[in-house]
C-alpha cells in the first residue's frame, strides 16, 4: 500500500494530533504518502482531501483537538453518502484508511472494509466506553482536567459550606466519574454500572455535617443524572446549599498528557504499520499496556466489564 488517508470522527479527544502526527511521520518513514480527510466522513463525502507532509505534523503533539478537524456525519450513514464516500476513495486513489474515533465511528471503519477499503480504527473518545482496549486516547487527559476542577470547585464549596454536584461527561460509561472521583477524592461518585440511593447519600451528608464536616463535592456521571436536579433534591432533603455543576466541553479541551501522546503515538504509528502489510479491517487497542489489534466485527462485538475492584476502592477510600 502507497496511499493512504487518514480522518477523526466524532467528539475530538485530546491525542488526535499526537495519533495523527505518528501515522503520517510512521508513513514517510516507509515511503507511504498520507492524506488527511477534513471534517470526519463529511469530508470523504465532499472530497476534502489534503496531502499531509512532515511539516503540516510539526509542533501538533501537545495541542488538543484535532488538525483535520471532525464532525458526527449523519450523512454518511445514508446510502447515498456512503456510495459518494466510496466514489472519493476510488477517484484519490486512496488504498486504505485509517480512523480514529468512538464507536459509532468503528461503526463507519467497518462499512468501509466491508466494501473492500482496508480501514484500521483507534480508539479516541474520552468516554473510555470501548470494550476492546483498556484505554482510548484522551480518557486520562479529559479525568486530569475533571480533578483540576474539582480542587477549585472544592475551595469554594468548602469556604461556603456548600454540597457540590458535579455533573461529569463519559456518554453512557461512568469511566470518568469513576476515575476523577478516586483521583480527585471526591466525597461520592454516582455512575450508570452502579446503583445509587440519593436519600443515602442525604443521610451521609447529614452525618458528616454533625461530626464537622460542612463542604462535601459528588461526582456524578451525565447518564445518571442532571446535577441541577440532584443538586435541588439534596438542598430540599436535608436544608444544605448544594449546587449542580456541569463540567461540560473542558473535559474535551487542552493539552494531552503525557500518557495519551505515547498512546496515541504508539496506536498511530501501529495502524499504519498494519495497512503497508495490506491489512485492514482491523481496531488498535492497548491490553496490559501491549499495543494489539482485533477484527473490527468480533472487537465491536465484545462486552466492556466494569471495574467494580476499582469501584470499590474508590468507595472505601471515601469513608
Ligand atoms: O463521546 C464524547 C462526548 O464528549 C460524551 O462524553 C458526551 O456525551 C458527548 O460527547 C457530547 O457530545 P457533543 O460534543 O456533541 O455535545
Amino acid at each position: 500500500m502507497r496511499k493512504i488517508g487518514i480522518l477523526t470522527s466524532g467528539g475530538d479527544t485530546p491525542g488526535m494530533n499526537a495519533a495523527i502526527r505518528a501515522a503520517v511521520k510512521t508513513a514517510l518513514h516507509l515511503d507511504m504518502s498520507v492524506y488527511g480527510v477534513l471534517h470526519g466522513y463529511n469530508g470523504l463525502i465532499e472530497g476534502q482531501l489534503i496531502k499531509l507532509q512532515r511539516e503540516d505534523v510539526a509542533d501538533i503533539i501537545h495541542k488538543g483537538g484535532t488538525i483535520l478537524k471532525t464532525a458526527r456525519s449523519e450523512s454518511f450513514k445514508t446510502e447515498e453518502g456512503f456510495e459518494k464516500a466510496l466514489s472519493t476513495i476510488k477517484a484519490s486513489g486512496l488504498e486504505g484508511l485509517i480512523v480514529i474515533g468512538g464507536d459509532g465511528s468503528m461503526r463507519g471503519a467497518r462499512a468501509l472494509s466491508e466494501h473492500k477499503v482496508p480501514t484500521i480504527g483507534l480508539p479516541g473518545t474520552i468516554d473510555n466506553d470501548l470494550s476492546y482496549t483498556d484505554y482510548s486516547i484522551g480518557f486520562y487527559t479529559a479525568v486530569n482536567s475533571v480533578i483540576q476542577e474539582l480542587y477549585k470547585i472544592m475551595d469554594t464549596m468548602d469556604s461556603l459550606d456548600r454540597i457540590g454536584v458535579v455533573e461529569v461527561m463519559g456518554n453512557k460509561s461512568g469511566c470518568i466519574a469513576l476515575y476523577s472521583g478516586l483521583a480527585g477524592a471526591s466525597d461520592y461518585i454516582i455512575l450508570p454500572e452502579m446503583p445509587f440511593d440519593i436519600d443515602e447519600i442525604c443521610k451521609g451528608l447529614c452525618a458528616e455535617r454533625i461530626k464537622g464536616k460542612t463542604s462535601c463535592v459528588i461526582v456524578v456521571s451525565e447518564a445518571s443524572g442532571d446535577c441541577d436536579k440532584i443538586a435541588e433534591y439534596i438542598t430540599q432533603k436535608t436544608g444544605f446549599d448544594a449546587r449542580g455543576i456541569e463540567l461540560g466541553h473542558i473535559q474535551r479541551g487542552g493539552d494531552p498528557t503525557a500518557f495519551d501522546r505515547i498512546l496515541a503515538s504508539r496506536m498511530g504509528a501501529h495502524a499504519v504499520k498494519l495497512l503497508s502489510q495490506g491489512i485492514g479491517n482491523r481496531v488498535i487497542g492497548i491490553r496490559n499496556d501491549k499495543i494489539v489489534d482485533y477484527d473490527i466485527t468480533e472487537a465491536l462485538g465484545m462486552q466492556r466489564t466494569f471495574d467494580k475492584e476499582l469501584y470499590d476502592l474508590a468507595l472505601m477510600l471515601t469513608e
